[in-house]
C-alpha cells in the first residue's frame, strides 16, 4: 500500500478548479514535453472535466507530442452524444491539431469484454502516463470503477457490467493503471460530492482512494468540501 500522500486543494468557484487543473496540464506537458518528447494525457469522462477542455480548446501547445488516452468509456454507439470521447472531441480534441492516430479512444461500441481486451494493449504500451484526470460519483467512484464491484486487481483495463450509473455498460482503466502515472489530478465541484468527500478524507475505502500515484492532487470547490 502506496502512503497516502493527497494534497487537498479547495478553490472558491468549480470555474477556479477547472483553471487550475487547466494549468497543471499546460505545466505538465512542457515537462514531459521537454524530459520525454511527448505527453500522455488521459481524459476523465462525465461533465466536470468539460470546463478544462473548453480552457485547452484556446490553449497554445505543441499539440504534436500530446498522447490522449480515456480513462473510461460509456458502452453506446460510436458518435453517440453520451459518450465521454464525443463530449472530449466536441470540447477540445476537434479544435486542436493533436494527431488522430495519437488519440487513443476505447472501442466500447463494441461491448465491454471485447473493447477492454483491445484497450489492454493500448494501455501497456502507455504506461507510465504522464497524468491521469479523474472525475469523481456521488458515491465515490472515478471512472467507471464502482464501489462493490469486483474486479481482477491485476488487470489494466476492466469489462464493467451493472454500473449504477447509466449505461450499465462500460469500459474503464483499472486503478493500477490509473495510478501507473506520474500525477493524477481530480476535479471534484457540487455540494452533491461533499458526502463522498468527506467519506474519502476520512478514510473510507472508495474507489477514489485506491487510485495510488506517488503524485495525487484533488482540487474541489467549496460547494463540494464540507469544511
Ligand atoms: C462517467 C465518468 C464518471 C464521472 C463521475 C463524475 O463516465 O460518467 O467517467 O466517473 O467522472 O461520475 O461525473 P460528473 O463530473 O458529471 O459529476
Amino acid at each position: 500500500m502506496k502512503p497516502d500522500n493527497t494534497q487537498w486543494h479547495t478553490l472558491a468557484t468549480a470555474d477556479d478548479v477547472a483553471l487550475a487543473a487547466y494549468q497543471r496540464i499546460l505545466d505538465a506537458a512542457l515537462s514531459a514535453i521537454a524530459e520525454r518528447g511527448q505527453f500522455k494525457l488521459v481524459l476523465a469522462g462525465g461533465t466536470t472535466p468539460e470546463k478544462v477542455y473548453r480552457l485547452l480548446a484556446q490553449a497554445d501547445a505543441d499539440w504534436s507530442k500530446w498522447f490522449i488516452y480515456y480513462g473510461d468509456e460509456r458502452c453506446l454507439p460510436a458518435g453517440h452524444a453520451e459518450r465521454n470521447s464525443v463530449m472530449a472531441g466536441q470540447a477540445f480534441l476537434d479544435k486542436v491539431g493533436i494527431p488522430k492516430t495519437q488519440v487513443f479512444a476505447i472501442s466500447a461500441e463494441l461491448g465491454p469484454d471485447q473493447a477492454a481486451i483491445q484497450y489492454r494493449q493500448v494501455v501497456k504500451d502507455a504506461l507510465p502516463f504522464d497524468l491521469v484526470l479523474l472525475g469523481m460519483g456521488e458515491d465515490g467512484h472515478t471512472a467507471s470503477l464502482f464501489p462493490g464491484h469486483q474486479h481482477n486487481s491485476d488487470e489494466l483495463v476492466h469489462a464493467v457490467y451493472n454500473s449504477p450509473k447509466p449505461p450499465p455498460e462500460r469500459v474503464s482503466i483499472s486503478a493500477k493503471a490509473l495510478g501507473d502515472a506520474r500525477q493524477v489530478i481530480f476535479l471534484i465541484t457540487g455540494a452533491n460530492k461533499q458526502e463522498a468527500v468527506k467519506l474519502w478524507r476520512s478514510g473510507q475505502d472508495l474507489p477514489v482512494a485506491n487510485i495510488l500515484s506517488n503524485n495525487v492532487d484533488v482540487y474541489m470547490d467549496r460547494d463540494a468540501y464540507q469544511g
